[in-house]
């Protein structure tokens, strides 16, 4: 069959397409928030509560949205963020939306939690490539991540800070989507309703090299997607990562290091004293603390304190090109997207993840010309319009350091 992702016009509509192939279990772990899912409502409320004051007269015809990361050139002002379950949406999925980012000229990030090795990433997405770190409970065990991640090639490495315990996903619970997978009657019909993806996806896999799993983990963490409860744990937790494990990181990792997860403009600060090159402003987009801030509105603080010392990106909800352009304009060198390539790559496979970033592409040119602004650096908050409580309560009066001093560095 030939390409049909045209037929999406916007995130939505791959969004959708989306829906009707993936299990109903599948979409929703992609799709949903926790608890109550407010921090996903709010990413979105935010967004929608800041209007634009374009300028008029400016000649806009020629165009552009290049910029640089950690100085390399970047087509867009935008990376693909670390998404545990790409492999899962589609056969290989991994690769097809790395493929897909290399095709657009922007940075791909691989997750810990990744189907397809970091390794066969590599030798087979090209591209720019970025690992994400989830700091295992022995940080031996994590050290030899980082140093594959480096051996296989990877540039810059992204450090996940905002998930020190699991998240509150009771729809997951509720699907038997939990690791390992539970194999349950409402799943089973599940699949069985969607012969499509079990057949192009899930038994290909089989085929292939038998139940997927997380490639990334080593051989003692390991977790058989549908190994039987109590046969494996759940993906391995790790709640006493500290500052002193990201000063440790910086030893050991030369290139980019990014810090994701944070909402506090002291963390950022915290970060930079560490030695990262970026921070992430991101509430995992709304998938963690659901009572979290919304990220577009946390970003203005954290660029005010840090951008002379380090780049700030952030994500959470970005769906339109308005969206990246209001982020760029508060001051975020660039934007990561997680949902809008994993909606394109589960409908229509590398040229759907293609067509998502081309969508983001061409919203975001429009509306950079609607705006006044040919190019990233005439972005600037002057542009926003921006309600009286926007980022209300952020200029606090400066509090007494909350955090003791780093602890010097333990050796490797
Ligand atoms: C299905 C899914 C899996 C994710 N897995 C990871 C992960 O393994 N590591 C991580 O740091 N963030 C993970 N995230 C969070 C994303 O990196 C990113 O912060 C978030 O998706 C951004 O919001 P957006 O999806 O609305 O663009 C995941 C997000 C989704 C939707």
């Amino acid at each position: 069959m030939g390409d049909r992702s045209g037929q999406a016009f916007n995130i939505s509509d791959l969004r959708e397409a989306a829906r009707r192939n993936l299990p109903r279990g599948l979409y929703e772990f992609v799709a949903r928030g926790s608890e109550d899912e407010v921090a996903v409502r709010r990413n979105r409320e935010r967004f929608d509560a800041i209007a634009m004051r374009p300028r008029v007269l400016v000649d806009v015809a020629k165009r552009s949205q290049e910029t640089s990361f950690f100085g390399q050139k970047s087509a867009m002002p935008l990376a693909v963020a670390p998404t545990g379950a790409a492999g899962l949406l589609w056969f290989d999925g991994e690769i097809a939306v790395a493929k897909a980012a290399a095709r657009a000229g922007i940075p791909f990030t691989l997750s810990t939690a990744s189907i397809i090795s970091m390794e066969r990433v590599a030798a087979e997405a090209g591209g720019r490539l970025w690992f994400q770190l989830y700091m295992l409970p022995e940080r031996r065990m994590s050290h030899q991540l980082v140093a594959r991640a480096k051996a296989a090639g990877y540039e810059g490495l992204v450090v996940t800070v905002d998930t020190p315990t699991t998240p509150n996903r009771e729809y997951n619970r509720r699907n038997g989507f939990v690791l390992p997978m539970r194999l349950t009657r409402r799943n089973m019909v599940d699949v069985a309703l969607h012969p499509g993806w079990f057949l192009n996806v899930f038994a290909r896999y089989m085929m292939r090299s038998g139940i997927p799993m997380l490639e990334n983990y080593p051989e003692e963490l390991r977790v058989k997607l549908t190994a039987k409860p109590g046969e494996q744990r759940g993906l391995p937790k790790n709640d006493s990562l500290n500052w002193a494990d990201l000063r440790e990181l910086r030893k050991l990792w030369d290139g980019p290091l990014m810090v994701k997860g944070v909402l506090h403009p002291d963390d950022a600060a915290m970060a930079a004293d560490c030695g990262a090159d970026a921070v992430i402003v991101s509430n995992h987009g709304g998938r963690n603390l659901d009572c979290s801030m919304a990220t577009i509105e946390a970003l203005p603080a954290v660029v005010d304190r840090v951008a002379h010392r380090m780049d700030v990106m952030v994500d959470s909800g970005f769906e339109r090109g308005s969206d990246v352009v209001k982020a760029l304009a508060l001051g975020a060198r660039g934007v990561f997207v997680g949902r809008a390539p994993l909606w394109g790559v589960s409908a229509f496979g590398e040229p759907g993840a293609s067509r998502a970033l081309a969508i983001l592409r061409e919203e975001i040119d429009r509306v950079m010309a609607f705006a006044g602004c040919p190019d990233i650096a005439s972005l600037d908050r002057s542009i926003l319009h921006l309600s009286p409580g926007f980022g209300a309560g952020q200029q606090l009066a400066p509090q007494p350091p909350r955090l003791q001093p780093v602890p010097p560095v333990r050796a490797a």
